[in-house]
């Protein structure tokens, strides 16, 4: 079968032939691969880079992915950690890690949204007693999943939910979808951008003082960014809260911003802010699984807006060189 296969970390997948898998026992199924998408995930795999690598090459990349097996059933899979990929025209599965689709779900839609959508929904679901009703900000809120999450804020009955983040056409699409308000994040002179930026005598606003305007009494904070951004908004929140005992959850999720952040002594004594991460490993698979059902629904019958880019896997180089790609891209065999 053909199939992306890395074979040095410093190098792009290559489309090239590959061993058909085989399935170890009754508890695995192989599947024709129908879509498999190219997340932050994905790469930080194939380049070795993510927490989860074991160095082991020759890789076939791709985390998760829909395909259909030999009992004819569509089915969206997550593989576990595994050098035998979902970027290839077949693959092994454990049924136990997969949800049979409703026949007609769309594979490009939910290769693409589930993983970025699972990353809010299990966050609100499974590492805080989210109430409806709550007040939501999503650090880096441009990217696939920040877009998610502001839908998925809105679906799970979010009250404000306020979308902060870089790109502003991005940032200004996201009202349409559930953003409450929006704050550019960077530093902009007034009356640019649409946030509530407070000026600082030099006629220059930072995302930071404007975040401490417009999310201080936030319920929630969903943080894709990570470094020096959550430094400043988490000392901008902290500071201009009004109730300083009001409860406030903050959740890592991403780090396009950087893997580290200072996060000062007096952030976590002076108001009544937790500091939790959400993703593989402090969500446990059983808990990923249990949500699993309900958010391929949710996205299967078009509650979610899904920005995918479908692309031929033959030209795995290519959609690995589109680093800049706003939509997701999802491979198709
Ligand atoms: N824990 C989980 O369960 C989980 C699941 C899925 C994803 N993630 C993580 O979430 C993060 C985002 O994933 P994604 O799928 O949304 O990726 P993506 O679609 O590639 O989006 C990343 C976005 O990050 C923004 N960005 C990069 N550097 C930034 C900075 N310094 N300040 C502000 N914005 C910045 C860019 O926005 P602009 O266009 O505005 O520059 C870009 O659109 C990644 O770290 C990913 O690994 C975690």
């Amino acid at each position: 079968m053909k199939a992306a296969v890395v074979s040095s970390f410093d190098s792009a997948p290559r489309y090239q032939e590959f061993g058909v898998p085989i399935p170890a026992g009754e508890d695995e199924l192989l599947v024709d691969v129908l879509a498999a998408g190219l997340h932050p995930r994905v790469r930080s795999q194939a380049d070795g880079s993510h927490y989860t690598s074991t160095e082991e090459l020759p890789l076939v990349p791709g985390v998760d992915g829909v395909g259909r097996g030999p009992d004819g059933l569509l089915r969206y899979f997550i593989l576990p950690d595994t050098t035998l990929g979902a970027m290839a025209e077949q693959t092994v599965i454990d049924p136990r890690r997969s949800i049979v689709l409703p026949e007609g779900a769309d594979p490009v839609a939910l290769a693409a949204a589930m993983n970025p959508a699972m990353s809010s929904w299990v966050a609100l679901r499974q590492r805080v007693s989210f109430q409806p009703g709550q007040d939501v900000l999503v650090l880096g809120a441009t990217g696939n999943a920040g877009q998610m999450a502001v839908q998925v804020a809105k679906r799970l009955g979010a009250g404000q939910i306020i979308a902060a983040g870089r790109d502003a056409e991005r940032l200004a699409a996201l009202p349409a979808l559930g953003a409450t308000a929006t704050v550019p994040l960077g530093t902009m002179p007034p009356g640019t951008g649409t946030g509530t930026g407070t000026g600082t005598g030099t006629g220059v606003s930072s995302g930071a003082e404007r975040l401490g305007q417009a999310a201080a009494d936030v319920d929630i904070v969903l943080d894709y960014l990570w470094g020096p951004p959550t430094t400043d908004a988490m000392v901008a929140i902290v500071t201009n809260r009004a109730d300083r005992g009001k409860p406030l959850s903050w959740i890592e999720i991403g780090s396009v911003a950087g893997p580290a952040a200072e996060i000062p002594s007096a952030a976590l004594r002076a108001a009544r802010l937790q500091l939790v991460g959400s993703g593989q490993g402090s969500v446990s698979t059983r808990e990923y699984l249990a949500e699993l059902d309900v958010l391929a629904r949710e996205i299967a019958a078009g509650t979610i807006d899904v920005d995918a880019r479908a692309v031929p896997l033959a030209r795995v180089e290519e959609a690995w060189a589109a680093t800049d790609a706003k939509h997701r891209i999802v491979l198709v065999p």
